[in-house]
């Protein structure tokens, strides 16, 4: 299996960084296109793994797809009926699978939909008990069958009025499109919002959907006989973002993200600052330049507009070279502290004690062998070698590569070297 090759420790790196469109949008907005008849054009598509996992399960139900790598752009034609049965095959790769569930229902109110359970991660328990109880309050009852959960609704969705025990991105991304076509009017309250999900909604209500915003967390929406074709730019990743904001940091350099809105990053970047970063946001890009030592923070994730628990691998990379006591509060997952072991092996001192991190920075790190266990681990890991003296060698790569578009071609952009070796 391929892995990454890094000489640290590495000084400066400095240039600016295309971001590309948000892989946590485009997978939603992908699943929310079997609700068209029309096509759907999606632009700025992030040309990872991911995507054409999502593109090979559109194809597997009967959508028409066709992606342009270089323009960055997926057509999709959904003009036949669809296959209602989603593979575990797919499912079990890409957990984002589970968000064919909201759609299929909202179109085929009165068919029997197979969607292979998804498993755990890396991260924890990934439950969709969240889901399927709002898909019960719209009427549709589900079964779980041979690891497929079963969903039906015989006489068709009624609106009601369904509130989130715990905020949810895929939930509520599921929940909006089960109830795009039903009879009535639908409440969705304690939702997610975050910018994938805000982005979701600007693309149905620009399609004909009527979705509106009664409350912060609270939403209604109205029933539509059905969407018009729709053409759409995914919003720039604010995930990718931060992790080369935060090559700059660890490197002591100046970085400079493009084609991503800094308001998408707000308590990130108030905690970068806060660490003695030096910040300059325009419209749609941020810098960042290291003019003095760096302190260390206390931190606690949360739902956006919250410190954003993908950000957390990363920022504990950083916090490892930050000299003096750094402290983790990770409240969304129960496991996602996956890049700690490996970041020790390093030399990096982390005491994990009831899902918060006590990190004690050092001066440096020490090369070594790692294995990554999950997307966002992998920048941690990226970040871990790129401050440690000696060659590091970072297995399983593939983890990475699912979601980080260009990955090594965008280090070169910013002066650093990465290989891959078999
Ligand atoms: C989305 O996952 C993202 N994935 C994750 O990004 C992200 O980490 C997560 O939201 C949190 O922000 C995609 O958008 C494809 P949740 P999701 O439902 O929707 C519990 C990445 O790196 N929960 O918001 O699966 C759940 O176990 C990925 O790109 C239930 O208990 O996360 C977790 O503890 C990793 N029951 C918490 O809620 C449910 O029915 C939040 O999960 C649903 C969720």
């Amino acid at each position: 299996m391929k892995k990454f090759v890094i000489k640290g420790p590495i000084r400066g790196a400095k240039g600016e960084v295309n971001i590309s469109g948000a892989k946590n949008s485009c997978l939603p907005l992908m699943a929310a296109s079997l609700l068209f008849k029309h096509k759907v054009v999606l632009r700025n598509v992030p040309i990872v793994e991911d995507v054409f996992t999502m593109i090979k399960l559109l194809k597997s139900l009967g959508s028409k797809v066709n992606i342009d790598k270089s323009k960055k752009i997926l057509e999709i034609v959904n003009t036949r009926k669809h296959k209602l049965i989603v593979p575990y095959k797919l499912v079990s790769t890409m957990r984002a699978g589970v968000l064919t569930m909201g759609p299929l229902l909202g179109k085929y109110q009165n068919r029997n939909i197979y969607v292979a359970k998804s498993g755990g991660c890396s991260l924890g328990v990934r439950d969709i008990n969240y889901h399927l109880a709002g898909f019960e309050k719209l009427g549709a009852k589900n079964f779980l069958t041979r690891g497929y959960v079963k969903i039906i609704s015989r006489n068709g969705l009624k609106g009601s009025t369904y509130k989130f025990p715990k905020v949810t991105v895929t939930g509520t991304a599921n929940l909006i499109m089960a109830s795009i076509f039903l009879k009535g009017e639908q409440l969705l309250k304690n939702i997610s919002i975050e910018p994938e999900v805000i982005d979701l909604i600007n693309f149905l209500n620009n399609s004909g959907a009527k979705i509106e915003f009664l409350r912060n967390r609270t939403i209604r929406i109205k029933g539509v006989k059905e969407l018009i074709s729709a053409n759409h730019k995914i919003i720039g990743d604010r995930i990718e973002a931060f992790s080369y904001l935060c090559v700059g940091a660890i490197t002591k350099g100046n970085v400079k993200v493009l084609g991503v809105d800094p308001n998408f990053l707000k308590s990130e970047l108030k905690v970068l600052k806060k660490m003695g970063c030096k910040i300059l946001i325009g419209k749609n890009f941020i810098s960042l330049s290291i003019t003095k030592k760096l302190l260390p923070v206390k931190i606690k994730t949360g739902p956006y507009p919250q410190y954003a628990t993908d950000n957390m691998p990363i920022l504990l990379a950083l916090l490892t070279n930050v000299l003096g006591k750094s402290e983790i509060n990770e409240t969304i997952f129960s496991n996602r502290f996956m890049a700690a072991p490996e970041l020790s092996r390093m030399g990096a001192k982390i005491l994990i004690n009831n899902n918060i991190a006590h990190v004690q920075g050092q001066k440096f790190l020490n090369a070594a062998e790692c294995i990554s266990s999950d997307l966002r681990t992998t920048f941690s890991l990226i970040l871990g070698a790129m401050s440690a003296n000696g060659t590091s060698k970072i297995h399983r790569i593939y983890h990475g590569l699912r979601g980080y578009e260009n990955l090594t071609g965008k280090m070169k952009q910013i002066g650093i070297k990465i290989k891959i070796e078999n």
